[in-house]
């Protein structure tokens, strides 16, 4: 019996030393430890044993247990750990490798020209206001001296929401809305960014909607000198100290009088070419001084207060300053347009 249980020994053993995967292990048990395994049969026949052996024997098939059950114990261990060192070989990461590159994106053409205009603003004291794309009938119109009926409605084709709503066809209803948050009494000077919206069919220079920055100042003794003093200094920050200005005059039904300004060609610097189609000049926005009218509907007494106020179009300086020649370029977001105006 002693060398049966020997036998089963180095068998085994030599089994496990063999054994290349956790699998096989389990299985040396069952054939070896388990209930029908062969030591377990051999114990099985320890009652035909004397008193004597009994013991003996008993130790022996212990040792034998024991030395089966620690060699399958570590060549688990080591089968797992090669496993892990394997899988670590496979999951490196090869940190000198070159990365992939990322995609950043940008802000918007459009975004960093209002940006520049705020900001050129502000630096003149100005706050930046917004106010409602859906606007009533009242503000886009009525409050600028724009009455029901009135021939001057017609310049703006407007996409009704109802009989008194609309989509608003400027920013100027944020000259009014201004004037009545600060209830005719505190001076106002503001500008207003944001989107209009015409019944324009949308071609190179028109859009159905696009972007006005409305710019408004009421005090006492506020001048048209003062609104000239203020265009030409937008116009030589936004296109170069060598620019000139020069007002024309012109008719909005809320300021009076009303100016459209031009800027002198940068091309031909006024002597007349095709980029000014040979004017020599360059129309970029109207104004004028806030009409009486106005005034006193927004609550600001015309004999104290006075005012000037513009509006422009941020599309149609951007073009001129980048010369973009289609204005669907800002709305159509072909990334290899919009790219080209990414600040670095
Ligand atoms: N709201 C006018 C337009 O859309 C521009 C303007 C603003 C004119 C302020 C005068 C004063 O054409």
């Amino acid at each position: 019996m002693k060398e049966q249980l020997e036998a089963i020994q180095t068998e085994a053993l030599e089994k496990v030393a063999q054994a290349e995967a956790p699998k096989e292990l389990q299985d040396i048990r069952v054939t070896y430890l388990g209930k029908k395994g062969s030591l377990t049969k051999v114990l099985k026949g320890m009652g035909k044993l004397s008193k004597e052996e009994r013991p003996v024997i008993g130790q022996i098939a212990n040792t034998v247990r024991d030395a089966i059950t620690t060699a399958i114990e570590e060549k688990t261990e080591k089968l797992e750990q090669i496993a892990m060192e394997k899988q670590l070989e496979a999951e490196a990461i090869d940190v000198t490798l070159p990365g992939r590159p990322v995609n950043v994106g940008g802000p918007h053409l459009l975004t960093n020209i209002v940006e520049e205009i705020e900001d050129l603003f502000i630096g003149m004291g100005y706050e930046v206001k917004e106010g409602p794309e859906v606007e009533t009938d009242y503000f886009n119109f009525e409050a600028l001296n724009l009455p029901k009926n009135h021939p001057a409605r017609d310049m703006q084709d407007t996409f009704y929401i109802t009989n008194e709503l609309l989509m608003r066809t400027h920013t100027s209803p944020v000259q009014a809305r201004t004037m009545l948050d600060y209830k005719g009494e505190q001076p106002v000077k503001m500008i207003c960014p944001g989107k209009v919206y015409r019944r324009d069919t949308d071609d190179a220079t028109h859009s159905h909607q696009f972007t006005q920055i409305e710019g408004l100042y009421v005090d006492k003794n506020v001048r048209m000198s003062d609104l000239k003093g203020t265009l030409d200094r937008f116009a030589k920050k936004m296109f170069g100290e060598e620019r000139e200005i020069r007002l024309r005059p012109s008719f909005f039904p809320f300021t009076e009088p009303s100016v459209e300004m031009d800027i002198s060609c940068k091309v031909c610097h006024g002597e007349g070419c095709h980029v000014c189609k040979g004017t020599g000049w360059i129309e970029i926005l109207g104004g004028g001084m806030v009409h009486p009218k106005v005034l006193s509907m927004a609550g600001y007494d015309p004999e104290i207060y006075s005012g000037f106020a513009f509006g422009m179009g941020p599309e149609r300086i951007a073009m001129l300053k980048y010369g973009v020649s289609d204005i669907r370029g800002f709305y159509t977001n072909d990334i290899r347009f919009l790219k080209q105006y990414h600040k670095a």
